[in-house]
């Protein structure tokens, strides 16, 4: 059969508060155009971001009632350690409270001025936290991947070419680290290959740099390896995950991808040194090493979610109902990053209302717009966020976890295309408030 279903079915249900179009005229105006700052119950359908916002099994929840809450060496702790050990093969696990916390601490350990740490591209709290660190974060993902309308299976590749150029450039004392992110959260969630981790890996050995994964979608990234790459179709998606980490020194994992968590987070270590250094850092603002910040019935439904998201049933289901969003948006003529991303959908907001300039926010114009029209929340994912780092203008749809019907997302295809329709209405934005870092969280927008 062509149809893919949901492979669960609804045991408990949230109800949705409907709103007026002029109920969502005055919240944006009272958030100042930023839809972080619209309270969630005014919101329709969250596709704000597919982090910590997913629905957890029925076993998960089983697993909240079994947490063993003893500060030090719960027997949840122990559960989640051996989950964690079996899937990427990893000594030292650490639990955060979230996966900007194991970048702290990472880039606290390694980072600092002067340091220069490459990646595809960098995700924002990612290269908050090294820039904090006083290091620079640089991106070095392959032309391709800059590319919204390139169909490359791999647009998430890093580019080895510049990576050697940029090691030539700042030299190699000045590299602490080479960072990959699976999949490319701000390159439009696009998978990385094996062959590319593979030549990385041996990169780094040619110049004794450690490897690093972002590692909060390897999940979808091993499917997209077993679906696109050649060679890998017939390898179980387990298997590949457990490549994919054995060929980094370590990880910074947001649980809250795919672990199937609600909050919840990682630090992989196999250097001794290194994991002794993060142990103390643990301690000093996460909390005790077997419970990271976390409670023990967190480390729980982190140790269930760890496994189911590797089933592959649930994994053709989640890539596959991307893509239906993704396909019908192309089919309305609607350009989005192709092809479709493992967790979302990237609007290109510059192609969709060209007359909006890069200078007055397109892609927060759009997620105004879609707010505005249909009670849906997208996030801009382009100058407001990255500043002058932005490559590109996008909206990103992000599906949360086993939590939408089908019918729901067609709504979204349907609000999309009546935006498109009237795309010659809408307007531009300047900022009227800004914090230092991070600004597209709390920042005040006007309509020009
Ligand atoms: C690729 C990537 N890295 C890191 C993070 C940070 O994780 P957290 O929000 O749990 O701090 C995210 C969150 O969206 C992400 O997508």
């Amino acid at each position: 059969m062509k149809t893919i279903i949901e492979p669960f079915r609804i045991k408990v249900v949230e109800p949705l508060k409907m709103t007026t179009r002029a109920e969502r005229e005055t919240a944006l105006q009272k958030a100042g155009y930023n839809v972080f700052l619209v309270p969630a119950e005014d919101v329709l359908i969250d596709l704000l971001t597919d982090s910590g916002t997913g629905a957890m099994s029925s076993e998960q929840w089983a697993g909240i009632m079994r947490g063993d809450e003893s500060y030090a060496g719960a027997r949840s702790y122990y559960r989640f350690e051996a989950r964690l050990q079996e899937i990427t093969g990893f000594e030292h696990i650490i639990p955060t409270h979230q996966g900007r916390a194991s970048e702290r601490i990472l880039f606290e350990l390694v980072g600092g001025e002067g340091k220069v740490i490459p990646n595809n591209n960098h995700f924002d709290t990612t290269r908050a936290n090294i820039e904090h660190s006083g290091a620079k974060a640089v991106d070095l993902v392959i032309d391709e991947g800059r590319d919204p309308r390139s169909r490359h299976p791999f647009k998430g590749n890093i580019d080895l070419d510049k990576l050697d150029g940029l090691v030539k450039e700042v030299g190699v004392e000045h590299i602490p680290c080479v960072m990959v992110t699976v999949t490319n959260n701000s390159g439009g969630g696009q998978p990385v290959s094996l062959e590319n981790l593979r030549a990385v890996r041996a990169f780094c050995d040619r110049h004794g740099l450690p490897f690093f994964l972002d590692a909060c979608r390897f999940a979808e990234n091993a499917y997209f390896i077993q679906q696109r790459e050649p060679g890998q179709a017939d390898r179980p998606v387990t298997e590949i995950a457990r490549e994919m980490f054995s060929l980094s020194d370590g990880a910074t994992i947001s649980a809250k991808k795919d672990g199937m968590v609600n909050i919840g987070g990682v630090l992989l270590l196999r250097n001794e040194e290194l994991y002794i250094g993060a142990r103390n850092l643990l301690i000093l603002t996460e909390g005790f090493p077997t419970y990271g910040g976390l409670a023990g019935r967190d480390l729980e439904a982190m140790a269930q979610g760890f496994e189911e998201v590797l089933h592959e049933d649930y994994l053709q289901y989640r890539i596959r109902s991307t893509a239906y969003l993704g396909e019908k948006l192309l089919a309305s003529g609607i350009q989005i990053v192709e092809p479709p991303g493992g967790h979302a959908i990237y609007i290109d907001a510059a192609d969709f209302c060209p007359h909006i300039p890069r200078s007055q926010f397109p892609g927060q114009a759009l997620v105004c717009a879609l707010y505005r029209h249909a009670g849906i929340r997208g996030v801009e994912i382009g100058s407001v966020m990255f500043g002058a780092h932005a490559r590109m203008e996008l909206v990103r749809l992000a599906i949360p976890r086993r939590v939408y019907t089908q019918s729901q997302i067609d709504y979204v295809i349907e609000a999309i295309q009546e935006v498109h329709a009237e795309r010659d209405r809408m307007r531009g934005l300047k900022i009227v408030e800004e914090p230092p870092v991070l600004r597209h969280f709390t920042a005040r927008f006007a309509e020009i």
